[in-house]
Protein backbone atom coordinates (compact mmCIF):
# COMPACT_ATOMS: atom_id res chain seq x y z
CA UNK A 1 0.00 0.00 0.00
CA UNK A 2 0.92 3.37 0.51
CA UNK A 3 3.83 2.21 3.42
CA UNK A 4 1.81 3.72 6.59
CA UNK A 5 0.67 0.51 9.08
CA UNK A 6 -2.72 0.71 9.97
CA UNK A 7 -4.29 1.03 12.86
CA UNK A 8 -6.42 -1.39 14.99
CA UNK A 9 -10.13 -1.32 15.42
CA UNK A 10 -12.78 -3.33 15.59
CA UNK A 11 -10.83 -6.20 15.12
CA UNK A 12 -9.73 -4.75 11.79
CA UNK A 13 -6.41 -3.08 10.53
CA UNK A 14 -7.70 0.45 9.92
CA UNK A 15 -6.59 3.40 7.64
CA UNK A 16 -7.57 6.67 9.43
CA UNK A 17 -9.52 9.26 7.49
CA UNK A 18 -7.54 11.80 8.34
CA UNK A 19 -5.49 10.57 5.16
CA UNK A 20 -2.19 12.13 7.62
CA UNK A 21 0.46 9.71 8.99
CA UNK A 22 3.35 10.29 11.63
CA UNK A 23 6.95 9.04 10.07
CA UNK A 24 8.98 7.01 13.34
CA UNK A 25 12.82 8.31 12.87
CA UNK A 26 15.49 5.19 12.74
CA UNK A 27 18.19 6.62 15.70
CA UNK A 28 20.61 5.19 14.12
CA UNK A 29 20.15 6.64 10.34
CA UNK A 30 18.27 9.05 11.65
CA UNK A 31 15.86 8.67 8.83
CA UNK A 32 12.30 8.50 8.81
CA UNK A 33 11.68 4.55 8.72
CA UNK A 34 8.48 3.84 9.23
CA UNK A 35 5.32 5.87 9.06
CA UNK A 36 1.72 5.45 11.60
CA UNK A 37 -1.68 6.28 11.16
CA UNK A 38 -2.12 9.88 12.68
CA UNK A 39 -5.31 8.66 13.96
CA UNK A 40 -8.79 11.43 14.69
CA UNK A 41 -10.44 11.48 18.00
CA UNK A 42 -13.40 10.89 16.33
CA UNK A 43 -11.72 7.39 15.77
CA UNK A 44 -10.84 7.20 19.44
CA UNK A 45 -14.47 7.89 20.07
CA UNK A 46 -15.87 4.87 17.73
CA UNK A 47 -12.66 2.23 19.43
CA UNK A 48 -14.06 4.02 23.00
CA UNK A 49 -17.56 2.29 22.40
CA UNK A 50 -16.78 -0.74 20.92
CA UNK A 51 -14.21 -1.47 23.74
CA UNK A 52 -17.00 -0.76 26.14
CA UNK A 53 -19.42 -3.21 24.31
CA UNK A 54 -16.64 -5.62 23.87
CA UNK A 55 -15.75 -5.36 27.65
CA UNK A 56 -19.34 -6.38 29.02
CA UNK A 57 -19.59 -9.82 27.01
CA UNK A 58 -15.62 -9.95 27.82
CA UNK A 59 -16.34 -10.12 31.58
CA UNK A 60 -18.74 -12.87 31.27
CA UNK A 61 -16.62 -15.09 29.54
CA UNK A 62 -15.29 -18.11 31.59
CA UNK A 63 -12.23 -17.13 33.59
CA UNK A 64 -9.99 -20.03 32.60
CA UNK A 65 -10.97 -19.33 28.63
CA UNK A 66 -9.61 -16.27 29.06
CA UNK A 67 -6.70 -17.79 30.36
CA UNK A 68 -6.23 -19.55 27.15
CA UNK A 69 -6.32 -16.79 24.55
CA UNK A 70 -3.61 -15.57 26.65
CA UNK A 71 -1.87 -18.52 26.76
CA UNK A 72 -2.01 -18.76 22.70
CA UNK A 73 -1.07 -14.77 22.92
CA UNK A 74 2.46 -15.87 24.77
CA UNK A 75 3.22 -18.95 22.40
CA UNK A 76 2.70 -16.23 19.24
CA UNK A 77 4.75 -13.79 21.32
CA UNK A 78 7.40 -16.00 21.11
CA UNK A 79 7.30 -17.30 17.79
CA UNK A 80 7.05 -13.76 16.19
CA UNK A 81 10.17 -12.58 18.27
CA UNK A 82 12.39 -12.25 15.26
CA UNK A 83 10.13 -9.91 13.09
CA UNK A 84 9.59 -8.07 16.45
CA UNK A 85 12.94 -7.44 17.43
CA UNK A 86 13.46 -6.32 13.84
CA UNK A 87 11.25 -3.39 14.48
CA UNK A 88 13.03 -2.77 18.13
CA UNK A 89 16.41 -2.31 16.34
CA UNK A 90 14.96 0.24 13.68
CA UNK A 91 12.69 2.19 16.02
CA UNK A 92 14.27 2.62 19.21
CA UNK A 93 17.57 1.52 18.23
CA UNK A 94 17.65 -1.44 20.74
CA UNK A 95 20.60 -3.80 20.76
CA UNK A 96 19.66 -6.72 18.85
CA UNK A 97 19.68 -9.60 21.32
CA UNK A 98 17.92 -7.31 24.22
CA UNK A 99 15.06 -6.87 21.37
CA UNK A 100 14.84 -10.45 20.98
CA UNK A 101 14.72 -10.92 24.83
CA UNK A 102 12.05 -8.15 25.26
CA UNK A 103 9.78 -10.41 22.72
CA UNK A 104 10.84 -13.42 24.82
CA UNK A 105 9.99 -11.53 28.22
CA UNK A 106 6.73 -10.25 26.99
CA UNK A 107 5.31 -14.03 25.90
CA UNK A 108 6.42 -15.67 29.44
CA UNK A 109 4.87 -12.55 31.21
CA UNK A 110 1.56 -13.36 29.70
CA UNK A 111 1.61 -16.58 30.18
CA UNK A 112 2.48 -16.18 34.28
CA UNK A 113 -0.07 -13.49 34.03
CA UNK A 114 -2.68 -16.02 32.76
CA UNK A 115 -1.63 -18.71 35.51
CA UNK A 116 -1.70 -16.31 37.99
CA UNK A 117 -5.18 -14.79 37.27
CA UNK A 118 -6.86 -17.88 37.22
CA UNK A 119 -5.44 -18.86 40.81
CA UNK A 120 -6.26 -14.88 42.48
CA UNK A 121 -9.33 -14.17 40.60
CA UNK A 122 -11.11 -17.80 41.27
CA UNK A 123 -11.33 -17.25 45.15
CA UNK A 124 -12.87 -14.57 47.13
CA UNK A 125 -13.37 -14.48 50.83
CA UNK A 126 -16.50 -15.17 52.63
CA UNK A 127 -17.38 -12.51 56.06
CA UNK A 128 -19.58 -13.08 58.58
CA UNK A 129 -21.56 -10.20 61.01
CA UNK A 130 -20.72 -11.25 64.20
CA UNK A 131 -17.10 -10.10 64.80
CA UNK A 132 -17.93 -6.43 64.57
CA UNK A 133 -19.62 -4.94 67.75
CA UNK A 134 -23.65 -5.30 67.80
CA UNK A 135 -23.72 -7.59 65.74
CA UNK A 136 -25.57 -11.16 65.87
CA UNK A 137 -24.65 -13.57 62.92
CA UNK A 138 -27.17 -12.39 60.18
CA UNK A 139 -25.36 -11.36 57.88
CA UNK A 140 -22.98 -13.42 55.08
CA UNK A 141 -20.84 -11.60 52.67
CA UNK A 142 -19.52 -11.97 49.38
CA UNK A 143 -16.37 -10.89 47.79
CA UNK A 144 -15.48 -11.00 44.15
CA UNK A 145 -12.87 -9.11 42.54
CA UNK A 146 -14.74 -7.38 39.35
CA UNK A 147 -13.36 -5.87 36.01
CA UNK A 148 -12.65 -1.98 35.84
CA UNK A 149 -13.95 -1.63 32.45
CA UNK A 150 -12.28 -0.30 29.33
CA UNK A 151 -8.14 0.21 30.37
CA UNK A 152 -6.11 2.76 28.74
CA UNK A 153 -2.78 1.69 28.23
CA UNK A 154 0.54 3.85 27.71
CA UNK A 155 3.87 2.44 27.41
CA UNK A 156 6.84 4.00 27.03
CA UNK A 157 9.65 3.91 23.88
CA UNK A 158 11.87 2.07 25.69
CA UNK A 159 10.07 -1.51 25.90
CA UNK A 160 7.00 -1.18 23.59
CA UNK A 161 6.31 -4.35 23.65
CA UNK A 162 6.68 -5.69 27.22
CA UNK A 163 5.81 -2.35 28.96
CA UNK A 164 2.32 -2.70 26.97
CA UNK A 165 2.11 -6.53 27.60
CA UNK A 166 2.36 -5.67 31.32
CA UNK A 167 -0.48 -3.71 31.48
CA UNK A 168 -2.39 -5.27 28.82
CA UNK A 169 -2.06 -8.87 30.04
CA UNK A 170 -3.39 -8.27 33.53
CA UNK A 171 -6.33 -6.25 32.13
CA UNK A 172 -7.53 -8.52 29.79
CA UNK A 173 -7.22 -11.57 32.62
CA UNK A 174 -9.19 -9.57 34.87
CA UNK A 175 -12.26 -9.03 32.41
CA UNK A 176 -11.79 -5.40 31.05
CA UNK A 177 -10.92 -4.34 27.69
CA UNK A 178 -7.93 -1.94 26.45
CA UNK A 179 -7.19 0.93 24.12
CA UNK A 180 -3.23 0.59 23.44
CA UNK A 181 -1.55 4.01 22.49
CA UNK A 182 2.16 3.12 21.79
CA UNK A 183 4.77 5.51 21.90
CA UNK A 184 5.54 6.75 18.28
CA UNK A 185 9.23 5.00 18.22
CA UNK A 186 8.22 1.47 18.75
CA UNK A 187 4.40 1.95 17.65
CA UNK A 188 5.51 -0.48 14.92
CA UNK A 189 6.71 -3.36 17.17
CA UNK A 190 3.48 -2.89 19.46
CA UNK A 191 1.45 -3.29 16.31
CA UNK A 192 2.92 -6.58 15.40
CA UNK A 193 2.22 -7.43 19.71
CA UNK A 194 -0.78 -6.61 18.81
CA UNK A 195 -1.28 -8.39 15.09
CA UNK A 196 -0.21 -11.47 17.92
CA UNK A 197 -3.32 -10.38 20.11
CA UNK A 198 -5.36 -10.52 16.21
CA UNK A 199 -4.35 -14.29 15.42
CA UNK A 200 -5.05 -15.39 18.77
CA UNK A 201 -8.85 -14.65 18.22
CA UNK A 202 -9.44 -12.11 20.32
CA UNK A 203 -13.29 -10.89 20.30
CA UNK A 204 -13.39 -7.93 18.09
CA UNK A 205 -13.21 -4.48 19.65
CA UNK A 206 -11.49 -5.86 23.13
CA UNK A 207 -8.60 -4.77 22.06
CA UNK A 208 -7.75 -1.71 20.24
CA UNK A 209 -4.53 0.14 19.20
CA UNK A 210 -4.81 3.60 18.48
CA UNK A 211 -2.07 5.83 16.84
CA UNK A 212 -1.24 9.57 16.61
CA UNK A 213 0.16 13.09 17.55
CA UNK A 214 -0.44 13.93 21.17
CA UNK A 215 -1.07 16.85 19.84
CA UNK A 216 -4.21 15.64 18.51
CA UNK A 217 -5.32 12.37 20.73
CA UNK A 218 -3.18 12.57 24.05
CA UNK A 219 -5.29 14.34 26.46
CA UNK A 220 -8.36 13.59 23.96
CA UNK A 221 -7.51 9.70 25.30
CA UNK A 222 -6.39 10.22 28.63
CA UNK A 223 -9.35 12.46 29.82
CA UNK A 224 -11.67 10.77 27.58
CA UNK A 225 -15.13 9.39 29.63
CA UNK A 226 -14.86 6.02 28.75
CA UNK A 227 -11.76 5.23 30.25
CA UNK A 228 -12.04 3.62 33.54
CA UNK A 229 -8.35 3.43 34.42
CA UNK A 230 -5.37 4.66 32.56
CA UNK A 231 -1.98 2.60 33.42
CA UNK A 232 1.34 4.82 32.28
CA UNK A 233 4.80 4.42 31.68
CA UNK A 234 7.05 7.42 30.73
CA UNK A 235 8.08 10.63 31.58
CA UNK A 236 6.58 13.73 33.24
CA UNK A 237 3.61 13.97 30.83
CA UNK A 238 2.26 11.47 33.27
CA UNK A 239 2.71 14.41 36.02
CA UNK A 240 0.46 16.14 33.26
CA UNK A 241 -2.06 13.23 32.58
CA UNK A 242 -2.23 12.71 36.30
CA UNK A 243 -3.28 15.97 37.22
CA UNK A 244 -6.09 16.18 34.41
CA UNK A 245 -7.43 12.79 34.80
CA UNK A 246 -10.73 11.99 36.13
CA UNK A 247 -11.85 9.61 39.15
CA UNK A 248 -10.63 6.85 38.15
CA UNK A 249 -7.51 4.31 39.48
CA UNK A 250 -3.84 5.77 37.81
CA UNK A 251 -1.02 2.98 37.62
CA UNK A 252 2.19 5.46 37.02
CA UNK A 253 5.48 4.37 36.62
CA UNK A 254 7.59 7.86 36.08
CA UNK A 255 11.37 7.41 35.95
CA UNK A 256 13.79 7.37 38.60
CA UNK A 257 17.49 8.44 39.55
CA UNK A 258 18.59 5.30 41.15
CA UNK A 259 21.05 5.76 43.48
CA UNK A 260 24.22 2.35 43.96
CA UNK A 261 25.65 3.32 47.17
CA UNK A 262 28.59 1.75 47.79
CA UNK A 263 30.03 1.15 51.22
CA UNK A 264 34.14 0.34 52.32
CA UNK A 265 33.51 -3.27 52.46
CA UNK A 266 32.03 -4.05 49.78
CA UNK A 267 32.88 -6.72 46.65
CA UNK A 268 33.98 -4.07 44.72
CA UNK A 269 34.31 -6.33 41.34
CA UNK A 270 30.55 -7.21 42.03
CA UNK A 271 29.80 -3.23 42.25
CA UNK A 272 32.02 -2.36 38.96
CA UNK A 273 29.98 -4.98 36.60
CA UNK A 274 26.78 -3.99 38.24
CA UNK A 275 27.31 -0.50 37.91
CA UNK A 276 27.98 -0.95 34.44
CA UNK A 277 25.47 -3.24 33.80
CA UNK A 278 22.84 -0.96 35.43
CA UNK A 279 24.48 1.94 34.70
CA UNK A 280 24.77 1.45 30.54
CA UNK A 281 22.52 -1.36 29.41
CA UNK A 282 20.54 0.02 26.68
CA UNK A 283 22.70 2.98 26.75
CA UNK A 284 20.56 3.67 30.57
CA UNK A 285 17.93 4.48 28.66
CA UNK A 286 15.88 2.63 31.21
CA UNK A 287 14.27 4.28 34.53
CA UNK A 288 15.94 1.55 36.45
CA UNK A 289 19.29 2.19 35.43
CA UNK A 290 21.92 2.99 37.91
CA UNK A 291 21.84 6.45 37.54
CA UNK A 292 24.25 8.00 40.37
CA UNK A 293 27.04 6.35 42.37
CA UNK A 294 27.71 7.37 45.03
CA UNK A 295 30.89 6.08 46.63
CA UNK A 296 32.55 6.21 50.28
CA UNK A 297 35.60 7.64 49.41
CA UNK A 298 38.30 5.40 50.79
CA UNK A 299 36.97 3.03 48.22
CA UNK A 300 36.53 5.18 45.65
CA UNK A 301 39.65 5.17 43.44
CA UNK A 302 39.40 1.40 43.40
CA UNK A 303 35.74 1.50 42.62
CA UNK A 304 36.35 4.11 39.95
CA UNK A 305 39.43 2.21 38.37
CA UNK A 306 37.53 -0.92 37.88
CA UNK A 307 34.40 0.95 36.30
CA UNK A 308 36.67 2.20 34.22
CA UNK A 309 38.39 -0.56 32.78
CA UNK A 310 34.55 -2.25 32.20
CA UNK A 311 33.43 0.59 30.13
CA UNK A 312 36.40 0.78 28.20
CA UNK A 313 35.42 -2.65 26.93
CA UNK A 314 31.60 -1.89 25.78
CA UNK A 315 30.85 -2.07 22.80
CA UNK A 316 29.93 1.36 20.61
CA UNK A 317 27.97 1.29 17.24
CA UNK A 318 24.88 -0.60 15.85
CA UNK A 319 22.03 -1.88 17.36
CA UNK A 320 22.07 -4.40 14.50
CA UNK A 321 25.25 -5.56 15.30
CA UNK A 322 23.96 -5.92 19.24
CA UNK A 323 26.50 -3.36 20.09
CA UNK A 324 26.48 -2.53 24.03
CA UNK A 325 26.10 1.34 23.50
CA UNK A 326 23.79 2.12 20.69
CA UNK A 327 22.24 5.57 19.42
CA UNK A 328 20.03 7.01 21.66
CA UNK A 329 16.09 7.38 20.88
CA UNK A 330 15.96 10.80 19.27
CA UNK A 331 18.25 13.83 18.51
CA UNK A 332 16.44 16.40 21.27
CA UNK A 333 17.24 13.49 23.86
CA UNK A 334 21.15 13.65 23.14
CA UNK A 335 20.91 17.23 22.90
CA UNK A 336 19.32 16.89 26.17
CA UNK A 337 22.19 14.56 27.52
CA UNK A 338 24.73 17.03 25.99
CA UNK A 339 23.46 19.85 28.00
CA UNK A 340 23.90 17.35 31.38
CA UNK A 341 27.66 16.83 30.21
CA UNK A 342 28.68 20.56 29.22
CA UNK A 343 27.16 21.91 33.06
CA UNK A 344 29.18 18.75 34.62
CA UNK A 345 32.61 19.94 32.62
CA UNK A 346 31.93 24.12 33.21
CA UNK A 347 31.21 22.75 36.82
CA UNK A 348 34.91 20.30 37.12
CA UNK A 349 33.42 16.96 37.00
CA UNK A 350 36.42 14.57 36.22
CA UNK A 351 35.46 13.16 32.40
CA UNK A 352 36.96 9.40 33.10
CA UNK A 353 36.58 9.63 29.26
CA UNK A 354 36.58 11.82 26.41
CA UNK A 355 33.30 13.03 25.60
CA UNK A 356 32.22 11.53 22.38
CA UNK A 357 29.49 11.82 20.08
CA UNK A 358 28.48 11.27 16.63
CA UNK A 359 24.57 11.62 15.16
CA UNK A 360 22.36 10.42 18.35
CA UNK A 361 24.84 8.04 19.46
CA UNK A 362 27.22 9.01 22.60
CA UNK A 363 29.69 6.95 23.55
CA UNK A 364 29.65 5.69 27.51
CA UNK A 365 30.79 8.25 29.76
CA UNK A 366 31.65 8.24 33.41
CA UNK A 367 32.19 11.40 35.28
CA UNK A 368 33.98 11.04 38.70
CA UNK A 369 33.88 14.22 41.35
CA UNK A 370 30.29 15.08 40.06
CA UNK A 371 29.04 17.93 43.07
CA UNK A 372 25.65 18.69 44.00
CA UNK A 373 25.96 21.79 42.41
CA UNK A 374 25.56 20.06 39.18
CA UNK A 375 22.79 19.13 37.16
CA UNK A 376 23.82 15.29 36.50
CA UNK A 377 23.55 14.81 40.32
CA UNK A 378 19.86 15.26 40.08
CA UNK A 379 18.40 15.15 36.68
CA UNK A 380 18.11 11.63 34.87
CA UNK A 381 20.38 11.75 31.25
CA UNK A 382 17.98 8.23 30.15
CA UNK A 383 21.61 7.91 28.32
CA UNK A 384 25.14 6.52 28.60
CA UNK A 385 26.19 9.17 30.88
CA UNK A 386 26.72 8.41 34.80
CA UNK A 387 28.09 10.54 37.75
CA UNK A 388 29.71 8.83 40.50
CA UNK A 389 29.42 11.32 43.76
CA UNK A 390 32.02 10.57 46.46
CA UNK A 391 30.98 10.36 50.03
CA UNK A 392 32.47 10.34 53.67
CA UNK A 393 29.34 8.80 55.65
CA UNK A 394 26.82 6.80 54.50
CA UNK A 395 24.14 9.36 55.63
CA UNK A 396 25.38 11.85 53.66
CA UNK A 397 24.60 8.73 50.75
CA UNK A 398 21.27 8.68 51.76
CA UNK A 399 20.93 11.69 52.07
CA UNK A 400 21.20 12.59 48.32
CA UNK A 401 19.30 9.38 47.92
CA UNK A 402 16.20 10.96 49.77
CA UNK A 403 16.83 14.55 48.68
CA UNK A 404 15.72 13.50 45.03
CA UNK A 405 12.47 14.13 43.60
CA UNK A 406 12.55 10.77 42.59
CA UNK A 407 11.96 7.15 44.40
CA UNK A 408 11.82 4.27 42.17
CA UNK A 409 14.88 1.90 43.74
CA UNK A 410 18.06 1.73 44.81
CA UNK A 411 20.72 -0.39 45.60
CA UNK A 412 23.73 -0.75 48.38
CA UNK A 413 26.67 -2.63 48.15
CA UNK A 414 27.88 -4.24 51.22
CA UNK A 415 29.06 -7.08 52.70
CA UNK A 416 27.04 -6.84 55.81
CA UNK A 417 23.47 -7.65 55.71
CA UNK A 418 22.54 -6.19 58.88
CA UNK A 419 23.90 -2.68 57.74
CA UNK A 420 22.37 -3.24 54.28
CA UNK A 421 18.64 -3.73 55.40
CA UNK A 422 19.34 -0.04 57.44
CA UNK A 423 19.94 1.39 54.46
CA UNK A 424 16.84 -0.14 52.64
CA UNK A 425 14.44 0.82 55.54
CA UNK A 426 16.06 4.48 55.15
CA UNK A 427 15.74 5.02 51.32
CA UNK A 428 13.14 6.36 50.65
CA UNK A 429 12.42 4.49 47.12
CA UNK A 430 9.90 1.49 46.14
CA UNK A 431 12.13 -1.05 46.16
CA UNK A 432 16.01 -1.41 47.10
CA UNK A 433 18.11 -4.12 45.83
CA UNK A 434 21.04 -5.61 48.25
CA UNK A 435 24.58 -6.42 45.93
CA UNK A 436 22.74 -5.65 42.75
CA UNK A 437 21.42 -3.10 40.33
CA UNK A 438 18.47 -1.70 40.37
CA UNK A 439 15.82 -3.76 37.85
CA UNK A 440 11.91 -4.12 37.32
CA UNK A 441 12.08 -7.94 37.44
CA UNK A 442 11.64 -10.91 37.48
CA UNK A 443 7.85 -9.80 36.06
CA UNK A 444 5.93 -10.92 39.00
CA UNK A 445 7.86 -9.02 41.74
CA UNK A 446 6.11 -5.72 43.26
CA UNK A 447 7.84 -2.76 40.90
CA UNK A 448 6.82 0.90 42.21
CA UNK A 449 7.73 4.34 42.91
CA UNK A 450 7.67 6.85 45.34
CA UNK A 451 7.26 10.74 44.93
CA UNK A 452 7.90 11.80 40.98
CA UNK A 453 8.60 8.26 40.47
CA UNK A 454 4.81 6.64 39.90
CA UNK A 455 1.47 6.04 41.87
CA UNK A 456 0.61 2.53 42.79
CA UNK A 457 2.69 -1.08 42.02
CA UNK A 458 3.12 -3.10 39.82
CA UNK A 459 4.15 -6.49 38.77
CA UNK A 460 1.85 -9.03 37.35
CA UNK A 461 0.34 -9.74 40.72
CA UNK A 462 0.13 -6.11 41.76
CA UNK A 463 -1.47 -5.37 38.30
CA UNK A 464 -4.07 -7.75 38.18
CA UNK A 465 -5.40 -6.54 41.66
CA UNK A 466 -5.18 -3.04 40.48
CA UNK A 467 -7.29 -3.59 37.48
CA UNK A 468 -10.33 -5.10 39.45
CA UNK A 469 -12.49 -3.50 41.50
CA UNK A 470 -14.04 -5.26 45.29
CA UNK A 471 -17.46 -6.08 44.32
CA UNK A 472 -19.51 -7.81 47.58
CA UNK A 473 -23.11 -9.16 48.32
CA UNK A 474 -24.52 -9.58 51.53
CA UNK A 475 -27.09 -12.36 52.39
CA UNK A 476 -29.08 -11.38 55.22
CA UNK A 477 -30.65 -13.87 57.27
CA UNK A 478 -34.12 -13.17 58.65
O1 LIG B 1 12.22 1.65 32.00
C1 LIG B 1 11.54 1.16 32.90
C2 LIG B 1 11.36 -0.29 33.01
O2 LIG B 1 10.24 -0.59 33.78
C3 LIG B 1 12.59 -0.94 33.56
O3 LIG B 1 12.56 -2.31 33.36
O4 LIG B 1 14.38 -2.94 34.95
O5 LIG B 1 13.50 -4.56 33.27
O6 LIG B 1 14.88 -2.62 32.54
P1 LIG B 1 13.89 -3.16 33.55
Amino acid sequence: GDGVFKYYSSGEWKKSSSGKSVPIINPTTRQPHFKVQACTQEEVNKLMEEAKTAQKSWAKTPLWKRAELLHKVAALLKEHKVPIAECLVKEIAKPSKDAATEAVRSGDLVSYCAEEGVRILGEGKFLVSDSFPGNERTKYCLTAKVPLGVILAIPPFNYPVNLAVSKIAPALIAGNSIVLKPPTQGAVAALHMVHCFHLAGFPKGLISCVTGRGSEIGDFLTMHPMVNCISFTGGDTGIAISKKAGMIPLQMELGGKDACIILDDADLDLAAANIVKGGFSYSGQRCTAVKVVLVMESVANALVDKVKAKVAKLTVGLPEDDSDITPVVTESSANFIEGLVVDAKQKGATFCQEYRREGNLIWPLLLDNVRSDMRIAWEEPFGPVLPVIRITSVEEGIHHCNASNFGLQGCVFTRDISKAILISDAMETGTVQINSAPARGPDHFPFQGLKDSGIGSQGITNSINMMTKIKTTVINLP
